[in-house]
C-alpha cells in the first residue's frame, strides 16, 4: 500500500483503537488535503462531540497514541483540533522506488474480483451512431479498461437496438431497393439516417407499404427464415458502419460484445411469466403490468412497467428484464453498470426495482446505470448541425482529424515528420482531444462539444496530456538513454521533486475509486494534475543537466516513472499516446 492517505488512515485508525479501544478501529479518520501540511486528519471534531470532550484534547491524545515511525516526519494539532500530518521524505522517496520498481506501479488488484458486465456503446442498427452514443462508448470503455486493470472480470456489452417493430418497414424498404444495393455498399442503404428517414417516410404516406411492414414484423417475431436473413442483411450492414467508428475512435469493443436486443427475444415469455407467477406482474387494462413500490405520476398513481401490451407485445422494459434474469441465472455476474443517457434513468430505477421483487438483484448482486449527461453544441443547447438535424459521428469525427492537423502543424516539434508520421500522430491527437474532453467531465453532467478547447496543447486537454508524455520522452533521446534505464535510487531533495513523487503515489487509490464509482473522470483530473506536478518539476529541476550524478540519476527515474503513470493512465482511458510529437 503507497497512497498516503490509506497509510495514514490505517495508522490514524490503530491511533484511535490504541486510545479509545478497539470499537473506534473503524472510525473514518477523515483525512483530507492540508494547506499546512501533506494531509489533515480531522476525526477529533465528530469524535469529540460523541466523546463529549473537547476536540483539541481528543486530537492530542490521537497524536500520543500515533506510530509515526519510518512515515509520519512531523504532526501537529492545529485549530480546533486537525491534525496536521506531514509526510517523510524518505518513505515518499522509497515509496515512489517501488512504484517504479514494480510493472503496476503498484497498484494493487481488486481484493474480491467480480464479474461485471460494462454495457455500453448499444448504438441502434439501420440508424446513425448520434453524440449521444460516441459519450456512452468512449466513458464505457473507459470504465472496461479499468475495471480490466483492476482484475476484474470484464464482460463488454454491446447491447445494440436490432429489434422491434421498425424492423417490419426497414425490411420492406429494403427490398423495394434490391438486396443488392446493400450488397454493393450503395449509399442508399449505408447513408443509414437516409434509409431510416425514407422508410418511414413510406410507412407514413403509403397505406399499402404500412400494410406490407406489419406483417413483416409479425413474420420477423415468428422467426420466419427469409425475414430473419433479410434482417440479418441490415444488421450486417450496421455492424461494419460501428465497426468503423469504433476502429477509428480505437475502442476495444469487437463483433463478440455484440449482444443486441435480439439476443433476448426468446427470453421474454418466459421472463413474463416468471414475474406472472412470482405474483409481481399483474393485468391491468389487458396489459401485463408490474408496479414497483414508490413509483408513481403526478396524481399520486402506481406507475406501471409494461411488460406484455394488451397486443400480446413486449415492450423495451421486457427486453432489460430478461437481460438481467439472464446474467444472473446464465451468467452468474456480480455487478451490472449501464453507460446510457440520464434522460432513462426513470426506466433503469423501475427495472432495477421490478428485479429486486423478483430477487434477481440483491445485496450480492448489483446493478448501476453510470449516467451520461447530454453534449451540448458551443450555443449551449443540445448538439446539432447548422441545418438543425442530428450530428453523424463519422463527420464529427473527420472534422477534428482536420482541424487537430491545423493546430499539430501550429506547434513547435523537435523533428520534421514525414506525411505518413503526421498523419498518424494527427488522428492520435484528435482522438484524444476528443476522448479526454469527454472524460474529463463528471460522465453524468452535460458538456460543452468545443472543438477549439479541446484540440489544444494548453490547458486540461488530451493534447497537452499527449505531449507531456512525449516531451519526457525526448529528454530520454536527449540523453542517449531509454526510460527503462532510469533505474534511480529515487532521493527527493527539492520541493517539486518531492511534490511529484507524491502525485505519483495516489495512482492506486485514484483507479480503485474511478473504477467502484465507474467514474473515469476521477482518473482524467489524476492525471492532469501528474502532468501539472511534472511541469513545477521540469521548470524547477534541471534532469540532464543536474548538478550531480545521484540527483541525475533520481530525477531521470522520475520521468520514467511519472512517464509510466502518464502513459498507463491515458490509455485506460483509452487515449493514445504518439511516442514523438
Ligand atoms: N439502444 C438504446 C439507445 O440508443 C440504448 C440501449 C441502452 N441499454 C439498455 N439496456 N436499455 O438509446
Amino acid at each position: 500500500m503507497s497512497d498516503p492517505q490509506l497509510v495514514l488512515a490505517a495508522r490514524v485508525q490503530a491511533a484511535l483503537s490504541a486510545a479509545f479501544g478497539p470499537s473506534y478501529a473503524d472510525t473514518d479518520p477523515v483525512i483530507r488535503p492540508s494547506q499546512f501540511a501533506d494531509l489533515q486528519a480531522n476525526v477529533a471534531l465528530p469524535l469529540a462531540k460523541k466523546l463529549g470532550r473537547k476536540p483539541r484534547d481528543v486530537a492530542q491524545e490521537i497524536v500520543a497514541n500515533l506510530d509515526t515511525a519510518g512515515v509520519v516526519a512531523d504532526v501537529q494539532v492545529s485549530g480546533p483540533g486537525f491534525i496536521n500530518l506531514t509526510l517523510s521524505d524518505a518513505w515518499i522517496a522509497g515509496e515512489a522506488q517501488r512504484t517504479l520498481e514494480d510493472e503496476r506501479l503498484a497498484v494493487p488488484t481488486a481484493e474480491k474480483p467480480q464479474k461485471v458486465v460494462v454495457e455500453y456503446s448499444s448504438p441502434n442498427v439501420a440508424k446513425e451512431m448520434h453524440v449521444g452514443h460516441l459519450r456512452t462508448t468512449i466513458v464505457g470503455d473507459a470504465i472496461a479498461r479499468i475495471l480490466d486493470f483492476l482484475g476484474h472480470d470484464v464482460v463488454r456489452d454491446n447491447h445494440v437496438g436490432d429489434w422491434g417493430t421498425p424492423f417490419g418497414m426497414l425490411i420492406e424498404h429494403l427490398l423495394d431497393l434490391g438486396e443488392e444495393a446493400a450488397a454493393r455498399g450503395d449509399s442508399s442503404v449505408s447513408d443509414l439516417t437516409a434509409f431510416y428517414q425514407a422508410a418511414r417516410e413510406k410507412f407514413d404516406g403509403d397505406p399499402e407499404f404500412a400494410d406490407r411492414s406489419r406483417t413483416r414484423v409479425v413474420k420477423l417475431q415468428a422467426g420466419d427464415p427469409e425475414t430473419l436473413r433479410l434482417w440479418q442483411v441490415l444488421v450486417d450492414v450496421s455492424k461494419q458502419y460501428f465497426n468503423d467508428v469504433y476502429g477509428r475512435l480505437g475502442v476495444t469493443l469487437t463483433d463478440d460484445d455484440i449482444r443486441g436486443e435480439s439476443f433476448y427475444n426468446d427470453l421474454l415469455a418466459p421472463t413474463a411469466r416468471e414475474l406472472e407467477d412470482k405474483g409481481i406482474a399483474v393485468i391491468s387494462d389487458g396489459a401485463l403490468c408490474a408496479f414497483p413500490p414508490g413509483f408513481t405520476g403526478r396524481e399520486g398513481e402506481p406507475l406501471p412497467v409494461i411488460i406484455r401490451k394488451s397486443d400480446g407485445g413486449y415492450n423495451y422494459s421486457t427486453t432489460d428484464l430478461a437481460t438481467i434474469r439472464y446474467r444472473v441465472d446464465t451468467e452468474h455476474v456480480d455487478r451490472m453498470v449501464y453507460v446510457v443517457g440520464a434522460p432513462q434513468s426513470l426506466h433503469f430505477q423501475m427495472v432495477f426495482a421490478v428485479s429486486r421483487m423478483a430477487g434477481w438483484l440483491d445485496d450480492e448482486v448489483k446493478a448501476e446505470h453510470a449516467q451520461i449527461g447530454n453534449v451540448l453544441g458551443t450555443d449551449g443547447k443540445i448538439l446539432r448541425t447548422r441545418a438543425g438535424g442530428t450530428v453523424k459521428l463519422s463527420e464529427l469525427l473527420d472534422e477534428a482529424v482536420e482541424r487537430a492537423g491545423a493546430v499539430f502543424d501550429g506547434i513547435q516539434h523537435d523533428e520534421p515528420f514525414d506525411d505518413a508520421t503526421r498523419e498518424a500522430i494527427v488522428r492520435d491527437v484528435a482522438m484524444g482531444a476528443v476522448k479526454y474532453a469527454d472524460l474529463s467531465v463528471a460522465r453524468d453532467s452535460e458538456y460543452i462539444f468545443d472543438f477549439d478547447r479541446m484540440i489544444s496543447f494548453n490547458g486540461k486537454t488530451g493534447p497537452y496530456l499527449q505531449y507531456a508524455a512525449a516531451r519526457i520522452r525526448s529528454i530520454f533521446r536527449k540523453g542517449g538513454l531509454a526510460p527503462e534505464d532510469a533505474t534511480g535510487p529515487i532521493v527527493v531533495g527539492h520541493p517539486a521533486e518531492r511534490a511529484l513523487a507524491l502525485e505519483l503515489l495516489g495512482f492506486g487509490a485514484v483507479l480503485k475509486q474511478a473504477g467502484d464509482t465507474a467514474e473515469p473522470h476521477r482518473l482524467a483530473s489524476y492525471i492532469y494534475a501528474v502532468a501539472d506536478a511534472y511541469t513545477t518539476f521540469y521548470e524547477n529541476c534541471p534532469v540532464l543537466k543536474a548538478p550531480d550524478d545521484e540527483t541525475r540519476a533520481s530525477r531521470l527515474a522520475l520521468c520514467a516513472a511519472t512517464l509510466r503513470t502518464l502513459v498507463t493512465g491515458l490509455s485506460l482511458l483509452g487515449v493514445p499516446t504518439p511516442t514523438r510529437m
